[in-house]
């Protein structure tokens, strides 16, 4: 039999599942109403549900698996191909509440095993760290490097931060490519400083910025500014996940990158790469 799957917010459908009825829908006070018109005992069970958002989702995905607990499924994957709240992976106040691990503990608690796509590894080194459940971390690197090996020509690829230079690294390798890795500081949550040290040399090239989540888009706005004020061409801007709080995709726009391309781990607008293929090498 066919492992069921519940498409709860995906831009991926597979034809190697049997695809479960069921609706969740919002009542009018904001509390979630929940319907499975499926037979799920034993069966092993994947949810395709991108965690962006989390608090809103987070609820009804935690009253899903515990019914489907509850009617004897065999086995539960959560594909979560954007995994949130692993920012906070260090307590930088006394006070603050590691909210990284508590999440990763509520989740492991639920599922069996957890599937994602390039989670914000910073402090933490691997997501075994905090997830207890099983894990399998994917990534999007191979399939950027090739987007950019047919669609960019002459390509410099800029780490907006000392964090993405694990990825950006690896896909300036891959396309050949020469890369350099900004100095960032963050003053808060809508306030970044940004120096791109050692790229004036490659002003013949095309700029192109890459970075794992593009939340506010300060990081990706200040980067194109300072590229601008260097007289490059205008970059083109990459992202992993379409996070987008607010308007921040707009200000991207306004920025003026010649571009502004995502991965489809969050439906938006800016999805140009399919990582499909990628999530279904997991399975
Ligand atoms: C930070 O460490 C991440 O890699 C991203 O650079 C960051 O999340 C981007 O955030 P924002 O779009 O809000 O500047």
């Amino acid at each position: 039999m066919k492992p069921l799957a519940f498409y709860v917010d995906s831009p991926f459908y597979f034809e190697q599942f049997e695809k479960a009825d069921f609706i969740l829908r919002e009542f009018p006070d904001g509390e979630s109403y929940l319907k499975i018109n499926a037979d799920v005992k034993n069966r092993e069970i994947f949810i395709f549900n991108s965690l962006n958002n989390p608090n809103q989702k987070i609820l009804p995905l935690l009253f899903l698996v515990k019914y489907l607990k509850e009617q004897g499924t065999k086995h539960i994957t959560l594909a979560s191909p954007y995994l949130p709240y692993m920012r906070q992976d260090k307590i930088f106040n006394p006070g603050e509440v590691l909210s990284s691990k508590y999440f990763a503990e509520l989740l492991s608690d639920h599922i069996d095993k957890l599937i994602t796509v390039d989670p914000h590894l910073h402090r933490y080194k691997n997501l075994s760290e905090i997830y207890r459940c099983e894990n399998k971390v994917l990534h999007a690197t191979n399939e950027i490097a090739d987007y950019i090996k047919h669609n960019i020509k002459n390509p410099i690829i800029i780490g907006p931060d000392a964090e993405s230079e694990q990825w950006a690294k690896e896909i300036a390798d891959d396309v050949g490519a020469p890369y350099v890795i900004a100095q960032k500081k963050r003053m808060n949550d809508y306030e970044v400083d940004m120096l791109i040290p050692g790229i004036e040399k490659f002003k013949k090239n095309t700029p192109v910025l890459i970075d794992d989540i593009i939340s506010t888009a300060q990081t990706m706005i200040k980067a194109v500014s300072a590229l601008r004020i260097l007289g490059f061409a205008p970059p083109v801007c990459i992202g992993v996940h379409a996070v987008f709080a607010g308007d921040a995709y707009e200000n991207l726009v306004a920025a003026g990158p010649e571009k502004i391309i995502t991965c489809n781990t969050i439906k938006h607008s800016s999805n140009q790469i399919d990582l499909s293929d990628l999530l279904a090498s997991a399975f």
